[in-house]
């Protein structure tokens, strides 16, 4: 079971019990409604002169398990805090979606959400017929992106689009991109989700897409994606995006890895891409991933651009 298969289990029991450590470290459980993002995480609500409350702000660290009637049981162990701003809209807003009759309490000042991130996490399945446990794998999924996702791809391209290292990090602008017609979002993800030619990864936490790195293909005889003849066939990396809240949590080096063995699977020995000078996070995170600078420099539609490479 991996994150997806948590949320599906939160959201089809939708309650259980949190144990929290009181003042002298006694444990303390409370049975309450459990609510999940799609990111993964546990929500609550809870009074704020609530010893549960109490608890966390001394002691973030919790148990919980969701369910058990019907013979499934989710355990948890993770970290509680009360999220605020839009981590708290967020948060309640998955809270709302699966108990939209605590809409009423949730707007009361005595009450507060409280969000279960977890650290590990352990699926049970003790039905009559068989008996197994397994632990939840937690990380971040990497993996192609499937044809009918391309609202999805569309909506994290858009958003890449607007990140504040845009002009130093993609070709394209917002304006343009925002002005494609569904069908050519349709057709970029088919073409991106199977075959030879091109293959967009993403990192998925859960159901939320947090970032993505395309492989093109670039054939001996045909035009780069700067406009340049191609003289020898090679595979090359665009379109390199992180949500800006899940930056430094690994999904790059995932993500390359993924296009690196992409395109070893296609038979190449080397994995190139254009990074602009100035983009020092980018190159940084490259050169830990096994990169390169190829002493290849050039001056694209961005600017000045170096090329990095990795043996493959
Ligand atoms: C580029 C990107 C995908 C990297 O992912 P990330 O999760 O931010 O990368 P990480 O945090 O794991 O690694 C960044 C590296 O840069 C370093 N770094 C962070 N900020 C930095 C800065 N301002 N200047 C220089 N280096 C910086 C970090 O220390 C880390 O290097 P280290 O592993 O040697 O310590 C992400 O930042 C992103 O989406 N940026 C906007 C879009 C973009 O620039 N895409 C690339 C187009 S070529």
């Amino acid at each position: 079971m991996d994150r997806a298969g948590l949320v599906d289990h939160v959201r089809s029991h939708a309650d259980g019990v949190l144990s929290s450590l009181g003042p002298d470290g006694q444990p303390q459980a409370a049975y309450l409604a459990i609510g999940a993002t799609d990111r993964g995480e546990l929500v609550l609500d809870a009074r704020v002169s609530s010893r549960t409350v109490a608890n966390l702000r001394r002691d973030p660290r919790v148990a919980v398990v969701v369910g058990g009637a019907d013979g499934t049981t989710l355990q948890v162990e993770g970290i509680a805090d009360l999220p605020e701003g839009v981590e708290l809209e967020r948060c309640a807003a998955a809270y709302l979606d699966a108990f939209p009759q605590f809409a009423a309490s949730l707007s009361d000042d005595g009450i507060v959400v409280i969000r279960v991130r977890p650290s590990w996490a352990r699926y049970g399945d003790y039905r009559p017929g068989g008996s197994s446990s397994v632990d939840v794998d937690l990380q971040v999924v990497v993996r192609r992106i499937r044809a009918d996702e391309w609202e999805l791809a569309r909506d994290l391209r858009l958003d890449a689009l607007r990140d504040e290292a845009a002009g130093i990090a993609f070709l394209e602008s917002y304006e343009h991109a925002a002005a494609q017609p569904d069908e050519f979002y349709r057709s970029r993800a088919a073409a991106s989700a199977d075959g030879d030619d091109v293959a967009q990864l993403v990192a998925v936490e859960g159901r939320t897409w947090v970032g993505s790195a395309t492989v093109l293909v670039e054939r001996a005889g045909s035009r780069d994606y700067q406009g340049r003849p191609v003289e020898r066939s090679r595979a090359v990396v665009v379109g390199v995006y992180v949500r800006p809240e899940d930056r430094g949590a690994g999904a790059i080096d995932r993500l390359l890895e993924a296009a690196a063995r992409w395109s070893r699977d296609q038979g190449f020995d080397e994995l190139a891409l254009g990074v602009h000078v100035d983009n020092a996070r980018a190159q940084a995170s490259y050169r830990r991933a096994g990169f390169v600078p190829s002493g290849v420099e050039f001056t694209g539609s961005i600017g000045p651009e170096i090329e990095m490479v990795r043996a493959l």
